[in-house]
């Protein structure tokens, strides 16, 4: 297979159409059989459940190439799970979980020519989500829904190599107590436009969110869950009911045990701890983990150890082994890499 003529070492974090996507339709109580398609549009109804009521989901994981020339997807058996409880937290049917690893692997398979090749480090976006398409106009559940997976080719994270970020304590909060902050549900995100644009036009690349109960404890970022190392080398990472369950920060906790042999917890991170912190990172998908150098808290500085010009020497540990391991340069725990079988 020939692969796109795409200059994969610079390309951006931007949505670029490839060949073919999957669509699977929910209506009168079950999903069809699904299919690949080259249409890349949607026609709906003015009153869909979307439309009027924000009902939608959706995951976000990567195909790559690894050192031995394997198309992998990382985990994508978590994705489905944690897709499968956004549904039900918002009404929505289920769309079966392996039939979500099936249409990761058509879509991955499909596309293939667009799967950067291994060292650019660049990857293969995917896109699973699913939307009530049915008109609704009194606030309920919408009858008929739509399961769609379309992937893009995105750059690598890091292009000048990972500095460290400054971040501020927002004055917004991004979830409720027992609200929807634990599911990847689309309101989450529109619900932190506003705060991300304000903290940038100040100056910092990120937010950092507590929670919304107290407002003493650390919650994550707008698409990232965080992880601190402690200055005697714990590593420390928030546990709260309203945060998104990151599969690269569930991998990594099990990186840090189980081949690096630190000491892991899990647990509420006070806003008064962190001067107690020598590194902090912010671990997602896209980035795996992005060093920050600086929180600002309304005027004060909480600078890491670490400081501005590198990774921690934890942190950088746990992303060259997490790395490793996705890339196949590292032998994966059980069924962490699925191979995607190109014809
Ligand atoms: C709010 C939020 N937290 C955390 C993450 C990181 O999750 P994952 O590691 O599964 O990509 C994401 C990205 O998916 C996110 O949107």
């Amino acid at each position: 297979m020939e692969k796109k003529d795409i200059d994969w070492s610079n390309l951006g974090f931007g949505y670029q159409k490839t060949d073919k996507r999957y669509v699977s339709d929910y209506k009168n109580g079950a999903w069809d059989e699904g299919r690949l398609t080259d249409d890349d549009t949607i026609t709906m109804s003015e009153c869909a459940g979307v439309l009027q009521y924000a009902q939608t989901i959706f995951e976000g994981l990567k195909a790559y190439t690894t050192e031995d020339g394997r198309i992998v997807t990382f985990r994508p058996d978590l994705n489905a799970s944690r897709l499968k409880d956004s549904a039900k937290r918002i009404e929505m049917p289920v769309f079966p979980e392996d039939r979500f690893i099936d249409a990761v692997e058509k879509v991955v398979a499909a596309n293939a020519a667009y799967v950067p090749p291994y060292g650019s480090g660049a990857t293969l976006y995917i896109r699973p989500f699913m939307f009530g398409i049915s008109p609704v106009i009194g606030v309920k559940p919408a009858k008929d829904y739509q399961f769609r997976v379309f992937s893009t080719p995105v750059g690598p994270y890091f292009k000048g190599g990972a500095k460290p970020i400054t971040i501020k304590i927002s004055d917004f909060d991004r979830a409720a107590p027992h609200g929807t902050g634990n599911i990847k549900a689309g309101l989450n995100y529109a619900m932190s436009l506003h705060a991300i644009v304000t903290a940038h036009e100040e100056g910092y690349d990120e937010n950092m969110y507590l929670d919304p109960g107290t407002r003493t404890k650390v919650e994550e970022t707008g698409g990232a869950n965080f992880l601190f190392v402690t200055k005697d080398g714990k590593v420390v990472t928030p546990k709260s009911d309203s945060i998104l369950p990151s599969i690269t920060r569930r991998s990594l906790v099990h990186v840090a045990k189980e081949y690096l042999h630190l000491e892991v917890e899990e647990r509420e991170v006070f806003l008064d701890e962190l001067d107690n912190m020598a590194e902090c990172g912010l671990c997602g998908t896209a980035a795996v983990i992005s060093p920050v150098g600086k929180v600002v808290d309304h005027g004060r500085d909480i600078c890491f150890a670490s400081g501005m010009e590198e990774m921690g020497e934890i942190t950088k540990k746990l992303y060259d082994t997490l790395t490793g391991i996705q890339m196949g340069r590292i032998e994966a725990p059980e069924g962490w890499i699925h191979e995607i079988k190109v014809d």
